[in-house]
């Protein structure tokens, strides 16, 4: 399908989902992006429609989709994108902080699919893109718990293509390695973290390489431009990695390396 598409952006108020927002609205699509904070943006400013939507909350979700429905009587493409950061230890990491991790970035994905996937199933086509990250590929210390998140979308993205494929909707991943957005600056700690003890220092060291991965890392520009070419159907793969080189190879390497020397190369990076 062209120009002209009927597309929900979620989490739009920054980062990787404002971008894609944007440049698909350039292109002329009617984009809605969203955002918990939706009162607090001008569409005029952001260049599309906004709307609010929280993505734990089921009624949120419902009522948005309803509303984009009444408006634009149609729903071409999803973009999943919603999300947050932990940094914590596993075992320090509560059952509380584990279950909003969860809510957002993976509940989060499927109640917008509910919503979506009648209305595509009945167009007989759709296009889902769910933001992944690296993390969704590799267990990365003290963010257990965000890898988690990631591997589950990744998995229940590969289901879900293998369901939806008969009735012409695709499903497609994209896994960014680190960028430089908010999510640096809103990523949580696990509260039971102290910063000393157990595993004090090693998650400082951790932390502190993180954050200058993903503070000089690339803005979301390719993840966007990808994005557009998804929904333009111009980008025909299932699966793309997105952001640095030096990040992506060594992902797409992996299973050919043997996982003791790429658990090492990953301790020595990280300064575990
Ligand atoms: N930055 C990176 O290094 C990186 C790397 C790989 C993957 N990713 C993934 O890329 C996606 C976007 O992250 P980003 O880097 O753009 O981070 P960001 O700048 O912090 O943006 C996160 C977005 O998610 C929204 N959001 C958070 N919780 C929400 C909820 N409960 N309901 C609805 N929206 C919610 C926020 O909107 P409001 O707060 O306005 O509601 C915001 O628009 C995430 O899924 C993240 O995991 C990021």
């Amino acid at each position: 399908m062209g120009e002209g598409q009927v597309i929900l952006v979620t989490g739009a108020s920054s980062g990787v989902g404002k971008l894609c927002a944007q440049r698909l609205a350039e292109r002329g699509h009617v984009v809605y992006g969203t955002s918990r904070r939706a009162r607090d943006m001008e569409p005029r400013e952001t260049g599309y429609r906004v709307l609010p939507m929280d993505v734990t909350d089921e009624q949120s979700v419902k009522e948005t989709a309803e509303e984009i429905l009444h408006a634009s009587g149609r729903l071409d493409a999803v973009v999943n994108n919603a999300g947050i950061g932990l940094a914590g230890p596993v075992e320090q990491t509560s059952i509380e902080e584990a279950q909003a991790l969860l809510e957002t970035n993976l509940l989060g994905a499927l109640r917008v699919c509910r919503q979506a996937l009648p209305v595509m199933r009945g167009q007989r086509r759709g296009t889902i893109i769910n933001i992944s990250s690296l993390a969704g590929r590799v267990g990365l210390p003290f963010q257990g718990l965000y890898s988690a998140t990631k591997f589950g979308l990744e998995g229940m993205s590969e289901a879900l293509r293998l369901e939806v494929r008969r009735w012409g909707i695709r499903v497609v991943v994209i896994a960014p390695g680190d960028l430089c957005t908010e999510f640096t600056d809103n990523r949580r700690l696990a509260s039971a973290w102290e910063g000393e003890g157990l595993y004090g220092e090693a998650m400082l060291r951790v932390l502190r390489r993180v954050e200058v991965d993903e503070r000089g890392g690339p803005v979301p520009d390719r993840v966007a431009g990808l994005v557009v070419r998804v929904v333009e159907g111009r980008a025909r793969r299932d699966w793309y990695s997105a952001g640095r080189i030096g990040q992506r190879l060594p992902v797409a390497l992996r299973p050919f390396i043997p996982r003791r020397m790429y658990e090492r190369a990953l301790m020595w990076h990280y300064r575990v």
